[in-house]
């Protein structure tokens, strides 16, 4: 099987952007398939950092062809300004290297204005969204009022669309006391942009039928975390999107059978960005040495990110929903000279041990983690290119892992650095 997909075991920011410009060296097509520009992944380049949002990894590597699925929502001026900012870089980007699914969902500035407005109105229960959007353009979609690429090939209908899309969003705002928007605006706004999008409109479940009859390896990047997923996560403080591996299907059009081997990026600790339930936080100087050394900052917004010990349980989960036949586990390195190190083994919930995270939002915020202690190491993991060079300490640690979520390790990363990377076994020939 030659392809592979690729997702966030834990809330997102595991380190995906290396590993998957690691992959997208060797594939020839890398595909999007859910969320939007809330993500955020950053990819360093011989020396040159690039920081892609929307854009799948294999953009910026000559000769692959990059594709946003129709289970991906794109904001369309978010899009033209990441290809001006990327192409600024010295990357070519063209119909035939980029092409979106015309069937997409668009985010349109009422969704922007709609995420900013339902968060306020939230107060205390606020979700911490990137307000990109990204919520109330999934909402559309499954309420079948959204706006689509293909929408834009057709004023007639979009201008009828847009009416009765901002007969539904004009009510909320003005009921949330924000300013209504007019249909004639956005309209307006979106003719002025939509050759320069339309360009990349295609049927990219047929190009992806054609790339697997050519025998191409295509790589599925998935953003986000299995955490965040809006069925397996920590619902309601999740994503608009299915985040788990079978989303790579129904996101961009193949059949379930041809999304390959499953590979989960797992951080060798955990973190969080925004709100909701995270059993190993720490809230001491272990959670501010592991941010501080592993520059847990989130590329989209900037804000500081929640920091804990890793925990198995919860990475147990999504190797079994994801299927996940191996992962790669990345900033061992920011774990380095810690006297010793907790993973979590499981849960209490009043007195009763839990092997698994439970769904009930009271009971996930009540839970407490049962750890196992082992030994930290002194020596300097950062840039370990074999098995070899790790400490034995460290070595134990990855074994653990392994042995606790039920996933053998196929990557290790120790370092920013493409080449700082530890292979035990090529996904593509997984
Ligand atoms: P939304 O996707 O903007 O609606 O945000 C919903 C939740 O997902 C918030 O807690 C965000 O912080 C989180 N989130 C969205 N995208 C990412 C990401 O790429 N990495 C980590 N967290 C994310």
């Amino acid at each position: 099987m030659a392809n592979v997909t690729v997702i966030g075991s834990q809330w997102g920011d595991e380190g995906k952007g290396k590993i998957v410009d690691w992959l997208s060296s060797r594939a020839d097509v890398v595909v999007r398939f859910q969320g939007g520009h809330n993500a955020g992944h950053t990819l360093v380049i011989n020396d040159k950092v690039y920081k892609l949002h929307l854009l799948p990894s294999g953009i910026v590597r000559p000769g692959k062809l990059s594709i946003i699925g129709n289970g991906v929502v794109v904001d369309p001026w978010a899009l033209l300004k990441e290809i001006d900012d990327v192409r600024a870089q010295g990357v070519e980007i063209s119909p035939e290297t980029l092409k979106i699914a015309d069937n997409v969902n668009l985010i349109m500035p009422v969704h922007s204005a709609m995420d900013e407005a339902l968060e306020a109105a939230r107060g205390k229960g606020q979700l911490g969204t990137t307000k990109r959007g990204i919520g109330p353009t999934y909402e559309d979609k499954v309420a079948r009022r959204g706006i689509r690429l293909c929408d834009l090939r057709d004023p007639v209908l979009l201008r009828e669309k847009l009416e009765k899309l901002m007969v539904h969003h004009n009510a909320l705002l003005k009921g949330l006391g924000a300013s209504e928007i007019c249909p004639q605006e956005i309209f307006d706004q979106l003719m002025q942009i939509a050759d320069q999008v339309l360009v990349y409109a295609d049927q990219v479940w047929r190009v992806l039928e054609q790339a697997r009859r050519r025998g191409d390896k295509i790589l599925f990047e998935g953003a986000q975390g299995i955490m965040l997923d809006v069925d397996h996560g920590t619902y309601p403080f999740v994503t608009s999107s299915n985040i788990v591996a079978a989303q790579a299907s129904t996101g961009s059009g193949v059949g379930p059978k041809a999304i390959g081997t499953v590979l989960g990026i797992t951080k060798a600790y955990t973190t969080r960005v925004g709100t909701g339930p995270f059993p190993t936080e720490q809230l001491n100087e272990d959670g501010e040495r592991m941010g501080q050394r592993g520059h847990e900052f989130g590329t989209t917004t900037g804000r500081k990110r929640r920091c804990g010990w890793f925990d198995a349980t919860l990475v147990r989960q999504a190797v079994t929903i994801c299927g996940i036949d191996g992962i790669a586990l990345t900033k061992l390195d920011v774990l380095d000279g810690f006297d010793e190190l907790k993973i979590c083994t499981g849960y209490l919930l009043d007195g009763k041990k839990l092997d698994y995270f439970p769904a009930g939002q009271n009971e996930q915020a009540r839970i407490e983690p049962v750890y196992m202690t082992l030994p930290g190491w002194n020596e300097s993991t950062r840039g370990a290119r074999s098995f070899s060079d790790l400490p034995p300490a460290a070595v134990k640690y990855v074994h653990v892992i392994e042995e606790l979520i039920g996933a053998p390790v196929f990557l290790l990363s120790t370092s920013p650095e493409r080449d700082d990377t530890i292979l035990l076994k090529d996904p593509f020939y997984g």
